[in-house]
């Protein structure tokens, strides 16, 4: 992997005062990879979680407190909140209360004297798909809070494909949109060590940035790079909606779920998802951010 020179900010400051960080989604993959980034970083880390494995989960993850709460229980928030210094936050998926649960924090951070709130977003947050909609609400709320705020846009996860073990068992690798449209990509780890950086320095605050892998790859393509880490064929797919909900274990729990994915996918069936310009997250990495190729040798030497 190339190295770069790490920018130099000139109003970083290093994680010894951090103070204590609280991390929303500690049990789950977004907010673990968080709470792993911060480990050792000098900060006093506070994983949310709402139940007993998803306790056991965060401190897994290697969280040094652990709250119960749910974002739709305000009390809840300012309870997890009590204490904090700085707050990473993203918003539960494909809900239809996406953005007023976004609003809901960061009012509770306002109330709680929390400094700095670092949030998910998305790139193309104002694509017309309805989480990404709500996605721009909640960053147009940052844009009227007086707490210092970083809003961070990652690319699509490279981690949402299944994992070369699954991918070597089905044969395949597929998605409900043609095999050929281009799409940006980042591994969530390199998106995590980002995030740490910026709840512990104020170097990024009040800015928004893109995150990306550099380049776009297709899923014909990426059919191709597992093809060769794995020594044997897999075959691009366009699947359906349906067969991607079986593969991926997602329940369509609500209407406005089904909605919000099959719009999205609708939107990369005409459009691929644009981005690839891996300028800023050379930068904040200090050096290039993992790429297809390498994330897929890294899974295969942890397999
Ligand atoms: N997937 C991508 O490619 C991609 C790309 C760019 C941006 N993003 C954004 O990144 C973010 C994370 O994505 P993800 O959904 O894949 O993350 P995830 O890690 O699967 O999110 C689930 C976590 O959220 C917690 N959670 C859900 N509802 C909650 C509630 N009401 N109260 C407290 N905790 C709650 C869950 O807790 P429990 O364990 O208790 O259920 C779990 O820890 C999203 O905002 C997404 O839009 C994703």
């Amino acid at each position: 992997m190339k190295k770069i020179p790490p920018i130099l900010f000139p109003t970083g400051d290093d994680g010894a005062s951090a103070g204590r960080v609280l991390v929303v989604g500690a049990s789950g993959p977004t907010g673990g990879a968080v709470v792993r980034a911060l480990s050792g970083r000098g900060a006093i880390v506070r994983g949310i979680a709402r139940s007993d494995v998803g306790e056991q989960q965060a401190r897994k993850a290697g969280a040094d407190e652990v709250v119960r709460a749910d974002l739709r229980h305000p009390d809840d928030l300012r309870t997890a909140m009590a204490g904090v210094e700085s707050a990473f936050y993203f918003s539960p998926r494909a809900v239809p209360d996406e953005a007023a649960l976004g609003r809901a924090f960061i009012k509770a951070a306002e109330e709680s004297g929390v400094s700095r709130i670092v949030v998910i977003s998305m790139i193309n947050s104002h694509a017309p798909i309805p989480n990404h909609q709500e996605s721009l609400q909640v960053e147009e709320a940052l844009a009227r809070t007086s707490l210092s705020s970083v809003i961070l846009q990652p690319a699509m996860f490279m981690q949402t494909l299944p994992h070369l073990d699954r991918i070597s068992e089905l044969g395949w690798v597929g998605r409900p949109y043609p095999i050929d449209v281009p799409l940006a990509w980042v591994d969530f780890n390199d998106v995590a060590e980002i995030a740490a950086t910026s709840l512990l320095t104020s170097s990024m605050d009040n800015g928004t940035f893109e995150l990306c892998s550099g380049g776009m790859l297709t899923i014909a393509e990426i059919g191709g790079l597992m093809s060769e880490a794995l020594g044997s064929t897999i075959e691009s797919r366009e699947i359906t909606l349906e067969e991607w909900a079986a593969v991926r274990g997602e329940d369509f729990s609500s209407p406005y779920r089904r909605e919000c994915y099959a719009e999205m996918f609708d939107y990369f069936s005409k459009y691929g998802f644009k981005g690839g310009n891996s300028l800023v997250a050379n930068m904040l990495l200090g050096r290039s951010p993992v790429t297809w190729p390498e994330y897929l040798v890294r899974t295969k030497q942890a397999r």
